[in-house]
């Protein structure tokens, strides 16, 4: 392995840059070149490389977002814009490549990898934590403390007003952001796209929350859930309690930016060193991952499709705690 390429794709995450960071230093430290292909998969294809150096990553470890910059790639799930791809990698005389990116990222490289003879390793950068293969992704932690800090803001307010607030969160189809953040924020109800939102059970735990004196009340919903999203949900409750009022809050991007945590930092920096020494141990068409504190690596058609459920603890938790 002489020359290794890194990127981010799909949706930015804090702690990409970490994660680029450790790709970069751990290549320079086995004499290994590195290039950054800026824009992703789009990237890739239009020959958007560059050398990458020891300084190229120096002041980049506590900044949000992705500093190679990221797509959603249109062109790569084309045959022609792989082909294009492949050339450029092949051109550059790339041995291996990091992939850092989420679902999106690791099913473009479970196609590439089955059609081209070129080792990658992905790194699994996302806020949703939805992957298969490793206990937390990069960017998760960060997400889950960035929305529970507005949450703890729309608290004094919610509370000041005796009002109850409806908060979306992102997850795409997963629940786990809504989850930590539900508990965190000591909601009263977490609706997630893994439990069939039953508007009945909903409309009784707010009941009981004003029979429980409780003056606001606090619903965490995941973007994914199947009431047909918060703004719906909100009408059909109050179809069933006309005096009903209520907010919503739309949390949105803020979710994506930010400082990377503490643990989003070292999580990035172990998997995206773990990246390379899996390229120079011969492995490939896997993803990188932290299970139970060890280093394991999982092929991407696994990551992507296998089931991480939500912990059944947690469900049953929120539910105890929100009483
Ligand atoms: O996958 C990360 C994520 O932030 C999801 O939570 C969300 O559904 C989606 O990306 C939003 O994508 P975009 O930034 O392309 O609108």
């Amino acid at each position: 392995m002489k020359k290794i390429a890194v990127f981010t794709s799909g949706g930015d995450a804090p702690g990409m840059n970490a994660c680029i960071r450790a790709v970069v230093r751990t290549a320079v430290y086995h004499n290994i070149r590195v290039f950054g292909i800026e824009r992703g998969l789009n990237g890739m294809i239009d020959d958007n490389f560059v050398e990458m150096q020891t300084h190229s990553v120096s002041n980049i470890i506590q900044r949000g977002g992705t500093v190679l910059k990221t797509s959603r790639s249109k062109s790569f799930l084309t045959k022609e814009g792989r082909r294009k791809a492949y050339e450029n990698l092949v051109a550059y005389g790339i041995d291996g490549l990091v992939a850092i990116g989420g679902d999106g990222t690791y099913t473009a490289m479970d196609v590439f990898t089955k059609e081209y003879d070129i080792p990658v390793i992905g790194a699994p950068g996302t806020i949703d934590n939805d992957l298969y293969g490793t206990d937390n992704t990069i960017g998760f932690d960060t997400a889950v403390n960035t929305a529970l800090d507005a949450i703890d803001k729309i608290r004094d307010t919610a509370d000041s007003n005796d009002r109850i607030f409806f908060v979306e969160v992102m997850g795409r189809d997963a629940g786990f952001i809504a989850m930590d953040v539900g508990i965190g924020g000591g909601a009263e109800a977490i609706l997630i796209p893994e439990r069939h939102t039953q508007l009945d059970e909903l409309v009784n735990t707010l009941r009981s929350g004003w029979g429980r004196h409780k003056g606001s009340q606090l619903i965490v919903v995941a973007e994914g859930e199947d009431a047909g999203g918060v703004f719906e949900l909100a009408e059909k409750i109050k179809s069933q309690i006309p005096t009903f009022e209520y907010r919503i809050t739309v949390l949105g991007h803020i979710q994506r930016g930010g400082k990377p945590s503490a643990r989003d930092r070292v999580l990035a920096s172990r998997l995206g060193s773990a990246a390379v020494d899996g390229l120079l141990h011969g492995k490939k068409g896997v993803a990188a991952g932290v299970v139970n504190n060890a280093i394991v690596f999982t092929p991407f058609n696994e990551a992507i499709k296998k089931n991480k459920p939500i912990t059944e603890g947690l469900v049953q938790l929120a539910k105890v705690l929100s009483t």
